[in-house]
């Protein structure tokens, strides 16, 4: 457990200051990016392989290589710290113990793509994160490493200012279209793409939108060289990754781990285990918008994206959600189904209406009041609401309801025949004397 490299949560204390950052090397590897070309520095991170932290594990590096070159018009960066989703709370560490490290990452990601202006988008409920983040940028700024006084401090032509944007508290303001319409001033509606943000973006201008872990990243990999990066954790989705536990186990948190990390390690060696020594029932392993899986399928499970994609799932925003053998699985996707009906922009029709709808019918059999068939209809109303809205919060709504009711339909029939919800037995994962020693098969 400890050669585990750590590129983002360092066991450096105060690291959140100024002062401690410049001591261990801090805005160094920036003056090393400017010595090459703004390109070069691109495809230093397109040789890292490093996949976006904010859900869709998108190629970084290619997703740079998109913002127009050569032209007068202004180019944003959009920084995403919405992280609304239930399960993800990794970002906040970010803004809390290492905010110098995201601010040089904004600055070389700037330079990279020929940007003067980045936005940081901070959920407005976040007081505590929003006010420590102000003031690691102030302080950047009043000793020259942001905005116009950086010419002086690093002795070259290029300088940026860094922004924060307050949201009001939605969870579609995640979403990239509509992270940059409420930026605007304006309510936060996701647009049709394309055109994309590289293409049309802030106030119509080219603009790259990443999340806040990826680009704290983007400072390490500098650092270190794209071609080391790509040699940590799994080959197909490198790197670091902030994994944020949740749900029955002993020792919830964000814990920082290399991709492909066994799913097992993190739950019992990392995490200490399921609470009251209990038998793990489902695991919902990047947020939850993401599909479940099932306690008898973990072992072996390596949480990276190519992994997790074979068996029908995602990392996500590797927001990991333990669900132990009394968890009532009706409960817990109408729970899931609410806040994703509750934050539907209502822009779609599949989307209004499918969430409420699936709303509805877990209600009904939470109630009793449902028949075997409501299970088809759930599923069915999932499929129709999957791929068919202007943005992927529908597939976020569809993907859990369909997983839970497909993956546990005997506890869903065993709940609408008996009129109650049911703790079905035989689908639980393996009891364990440690980490690596099952008991018994269920
Ligand atoms: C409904 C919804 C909410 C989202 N919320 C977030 C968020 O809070 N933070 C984030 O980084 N990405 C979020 N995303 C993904 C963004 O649209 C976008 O893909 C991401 O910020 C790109 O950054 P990356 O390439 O570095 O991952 C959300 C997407 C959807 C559909
Ligand atoms: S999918 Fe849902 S949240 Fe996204 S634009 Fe359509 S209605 Fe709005």
């Amino acid at each position: 457990m400890n050669d585990t490299p750590r590129l983002i949560l360092h066991d450096i204390p105060d690291y959140h200051k100024l002062d401690v950052y410049i001591a261990n090397g801090g805005y160094e590897t920036y003056r090393k990016a400017i010595k090459m070309a703004p390109d070069e520095v691109t495809n230093e991170v397109r040789k890292s392989g490093l996949r976006g932290r904010g859900g869709a594990a998108f190629p970084t590096g290619l997703k740079w290589t998109f913002m127009p070159k050569g032209s007068d018009r202004p180019k944003y960066l959009a920084v995403n710290g919405d992280e609304s989703e239930p399960g993800s709370f990794k970002d906040r560490q970010i803004f809390e113990h290492n905010p110098h490290q995201l601010i040089e990452g904004i600055l070389i990601s700037g330079y990279a793509m020929g940007i003067n202006t980045a936005y940081i988008y901070i959920r407005g409920e976040y007081h505590k994160w929003i006010n420590l983040m102000q003031k690691a940028i102030d302080d950047a700024y009043s000793r020259g490493f942001v905005g116009p006084k950086m010419n002086d401090t690093f002795g070259n032509n290029y300088y940026l200012d860094i922004y924060i944007h307050k949201g009001a508290g939605a969870y579609i303001c995640g979403e990239e279209t509509s992270l940059m319409t409420s930026i605007e001033g304006d309510r936060g509606y996701p647009r049709y793409k394309p055109p994309f943000p590289a293409q049309r973006g802030l106030w119509d201008m080219p603009t790259t939108v990443n999340n806040v872990e990826t680009i704290t990243t983007v400072t390490p990999i500098l650092n270190m060289g794209g071609d080391n990066f790509a040699k940590i954790g799994a080959p197909g989705h490198p790197g670091t990754l902030l994994f944020g536990v949740s749900g029955h186990v002993n020792k919830p948190g964000v814990y920082e781990l290399p991709t492909g990390t066994l799913l097992t390690d993190i739950i019992y060696n990392y995490c200490g285990g399921v609470k009251n020594n209990k038998k793990i029932k489902a695991v919902i392993p990047g947020g939850s918008s993401m599909p479940p899986l099932r306690g008898d399928e973990i072992e072996g499970v390596k949480m990276d994206e190519e992994s997790l994609k074979v068996l029908g799932t995602h990392i996500g925003t590797g927001g990991i959600i333990v669900m132990d053998e009394d968890t009532d699985l009706v409960k817990a996707t109408l729970r899931i189904a609410h806040f994703y009906h509750h934050e539907s922009c209502g822009q779609c029709t599949p989307c209004r209406e499918g969430c409420g709808w699936m709303e509805n019918v877990l209600h009904r059999i939470e109630t009793g009041d449902a028949t075997s068939k409501d299970l088809d209809l759930l599923v069915s109303i999932a499929n129709n609401i999957e791929g068919n809205t202007i943005c992927a919060l529908g597939d976020a709504a569809a993907w859990p309801v369909r997983g839970f009711v497909t993956k546990f339909r005997d506890e869903f029939e065993k709940a609408v025949k008996e009129k109650r919800t049911f703790i079905s037995p035989n689908i639980v994962h393996g009891k364990r004397s440690s980490a690596n020693t099952l008991l018994q098969a269920s």
